[in-house]
């Protein structure tokens, strides 16, 4: 098996205002299933498609925002290997015992220079409902609302970007397949992955620490991205920006906003990623079409709105 160490961004914990609220946008808009609800409120979401117990984890809080991010780790020994690694370059590593999650095993813990918090796990309970796997029917049942396919990436607003490539390139073993670069060099955007994807996560030089600026739900095609676009009006949800297509990554695509200002995005296509595929770089003076392909130019909305 080609793939090993860091598998793909397995989880994240969103803070939401309205926990109702949040989950009617998730489940019925977006088209995840909930799965479970902890004693503490947390509510536990998953795509139609996913195997493992959950992808999403709604908290109610004052402030909207990322809690903290998971990636899925090949095994058990992973854990501890990345975490040496990872503390070796500066972070403290902490341990999250089993079970702090419903299904989910150990986790190791750290924060990196961004301000943001990451979590390695190596195991999650399947999924009661998960994809079929014998004689497997596209569905169990036909997929509600946009249709999401699983959960696929997040792109956060930090300032060390630096540091934090360091961190995912030299102790996750993750590829920057594209970024964006100043006409000094400075990287301004860093797009990386643990797979064949074009991302698993971006990072955006921002000056503060610690923001989020969308979570990411793959669809099945340009004409569910259309359909996602008939679901944002006819029930008002806040959109952003699109239908439209990325030049970086190559995603076709639509931003709207949750109950709660946490910006989301649906999105299909994509390049595919191989390890020995040369570095895609955008200079500051293309952005816009790097960024959205067809407008060529950035709203002022999608890069300051952050939670
Ligand atoms: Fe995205």
């Amino acid at each position: 098996m080609a793939m090993t160490g860091v598998l793909r961004p397995g989880f994240v914990q969103l803070r939401v205002l309205d926990i109702e609220e949040a989950v009617a946008h998730y489940c019925d808009r977006i088209g995840l299933h909930e799965v479970s609800r902890g004693s503490d409120g947390r509510v536990y979401l998953k795509a139609y498609d996913e195997f493992d117990h959950h992808s999403i984890v709604l908290r109610e809080a004052d402030s909207a925002g990322m809690d903290y991010m998971g990636f899925k780790v090949a095994c058990d020994e992973d854990l501890d290997s990345f975490a040496k690694r990872v503390k070796a370059l500066g972070p403290d590593v902490t341990e999250v015992p089993a079970g702090e999650q419903p299904g989910v095993g150990r986790r190791v813990s750290f924060v990196a220079p961004t301000g943001h918090r990451f979590d390695l796990y190596a195991d999650m309970e399947i999924a009661e409902n998960g994809p079929m796997t014998v004689n497997p029917d596209l569905w169990r049942e036909v997929p509600k609302g946009m249709a999401a396919i699983r959960f696929d990436h997040c792109l956060l607003y930090g300032d060390d970007i630096d540091g934090a490539l360091k961190i995912f390139t030299e102790a996750l073993d993750f590829k920057m397949a594209e970024c964006v670069k100043d006409p000094d060099g400075v990287l301004i955007a860093i797009f990386l992955t643990c797979s064949t994807k074009a991302h698993d996560i971006a990072i955006i030089r921002h000056e503060e620490k610690g923001k989020f600026h969308h979570c990411s739900f793959l669809l099945e095609d340009w004409n569910a991205i259309g359909h996602a676009a008939d679901i944002i009006t006819r029930y008002d949800i806040s959109r952003d920006i699109g239908p439209t297509r990325h030049g970086l990554t190559r995603g076709q695509t639509i931003y709207f906003f949750d109950p709660s200002g946490n910006r989301n995005e649906v999105f299909a296509g994509g390049y595919a990623y191989y390890p020995d595929n040369p570095l895609r770089v955008w200079k500051t003076d293309e952005v816009g079409k790097g960024i959205f392909y067809y407008e060529r130019e950035i709203p002022e909305s999608f890069m300051g709105v952050v939670t």
